[in-house]
């Protein structure tokens, strides 16, 4: 499908590039580093199906929503807001949110990103080979501990995502991610396969699809919420602006469904690689953020062809941050090429060296890293989300929703479904959420 170039802000060349992209966005770390170590904080199956609930109850609504807004007025975060409210309407801060929050999330996830890139780089150079589970422990502390290679693993993680955003709409994000996450399935499906042959695969399938009712607390209700915000990157305009470039005619509910489907398969398949990999090696999983950077390597460290089997994953993993890191850029690049009438190649550089500054004091210290990710994921995400629900189910004229709903959709005779639980059902829930964050807990 064509698209038609609004004002040469640039636009999907097929249609199948979008769902790629924004795919590519909503795949990354939360799925393969965050998804896997929560599920096991949370004891398996019965987290699992609230946060399926939670997908398709409160993500891909907002999500339909978003891109909404996005693809009606061809404009970035601030300007589709102005657009939609008129000017100095208090809605309008829903986009300043979306564009704070793309500075902010990338800042941080570039940080763990860069480790995932240094941990191919020790994979490929044979360094897990042979270590003890202390040393490979020491290890990961040693690399989150010592800023100077944080902050190289960062400097060139963001060099990388700003090089790929330069190219611009079509040429950058969209070619990237139809050579990107092409190879991520590829390399997922693969370590499927081997992680089929384990003899914990049984043990992990159980632990992850089992329901037990009583593994279930309220606080991970709301974690699964908070994560479905954050996996398939709502509250923060990157589906609004990756929605702006989307043809007119395109079938926003159908797309959203493909998106949101991708992200959980991929979220879930992480799951049944990784769970063989550390049943089958007899090592602790409710390791928190040390699942993937400790866990996992001291079982390839174990296995046979563990260092082939470390690339391809840390490979997989970084592929994953980098589709995401492009959508963050992409929602500050879009931002000043809008809103100040920027080049793309000002915008890119500009946003991105902020963000790399930014950035520094997540690499130097847990303690600002958490803070940030914090403050972004259970207090910003959860307000721009809920803001953008309310804003498309109570704010704008039927008739804008509703054409974008059913123009070119399988899926119009879902509207007034659609509509109901964005305005009740949607509320209510990410206003338990944000009570949490605030430390009211309803639970
Ligand atoms: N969805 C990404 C992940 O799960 O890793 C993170 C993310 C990307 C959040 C883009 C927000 C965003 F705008």
């Amino acid at each position: 499908m064509a698209g038609g170039d609004v004002k040469g802000r640039g636009t999907w060349a097929t249609g199948i590039g979008f769902i790629l992209a924004a795919a590519g966005s909503a795949v990354g770390l939360g799925n393969i580093w965050r998804f896997p170590y929560i599920t096991a904080e949370n004891g398996g199956g019965a987290f699992v199906l609230i946060y399926l609930g939670c997908i398709v109850l409160v993500g891909l609504p907002i999500m339909i929503a978003e891109i909404m807004i996005g693809r009606s007025t061809q404009k970035s975060t601030v300007s589709a807001f102005r657009e939609l409210s008129g000017k100095g309407s208090p809605w309008i801060s829903l986009g300043w949110i979306g564009v704070l929050c793309g500075f902010l999330i990338l800042s941080y996830y570039a940080v763990v990103a860069g480790w995932a890139l240094h941990y191919v780089w020790r994979s490929i150079s044979g360094a897990f080979t042979g270590q003890s589970a202390d040393q490979l422990q020491a290890a990961f502390e040693q690399l989150s501990t010592d800023g100077g290679q944080s902050i190289l693993g960062m400097m060139i993680f963001m060099a990388i995502t700003m090089a790929l955003v330069l190219g611009g709409v079509e040429k950058g994000i969209e070619r990237w991610a139809r050579i990107l996450m092409p190879v991520l399935l590829l390399m997922l499906v693969g370590l499927l396969l081997h992680s089929l042959t384990l003899s914990g695969f049984g043990d992990a399938f159980r632990f992850v699809f089992g329901f037990h009712a009583d593994d279930l607390t309220g606080a991970g209700v709301l974690e699964a919420l908070g994560h479905s915000f954050f996996t398939l990157s709502l509250g923060m305009g990157a589906m609004l602006t990756y929605g702006s470039y989307l043809h007119r005619k395109a079938d926003i509910v159908g797309n959203s469904v493909a998106i949101a489907l991708l992200d959980t398969g991929i979220a879930l398949l992480a799951c049944l690689v990784l769970f063989p990999i550390t049943f089958t090696a007899g090592i602790e999983t409710a390791q928190g953020p040390g699942l993937v950077f400790i866990s996992l390597p001291i079982a390839f460290a174990k296995m046979a062809g563990g260092g082939i089997l470390a690339t391809v994953f840390f490979a997989l993993l970084s592929f994953a941050a980098l589709t995401s890191t492009i959508s963050m850029l992409e929602v500050a690049v879009s931002y000043f090429i809008d809103e100040h009438g920027w080049k793309r190649r000002k915008a890119t550089l500009v946003s991105g060296a902020a963000i790399t500054l930014i950035g520094i004091p997540s690499a130097l210290g847990r303690n600002w890293f958490d803070l940030m990710a914090d403050f972004t994921s259970n207090i910003l995400l959860p307000v721009g989300g809920l803001g953008t629900a309310l804003f498309i189910a109570w704010k704008v004229g039927d008739r804008l929703r509703r054409d974008e709903f059913i123009a070119g959709s399988r899926f119009a005779t879902f509207y007034g479904l659609w509509l109901g639980v964005l305005r009740f059902f949607v509320p209510i829930a990410v206003g338990l959420v944000f009570l949490k964050a605030i430390g009211i807990n309803i639970f």
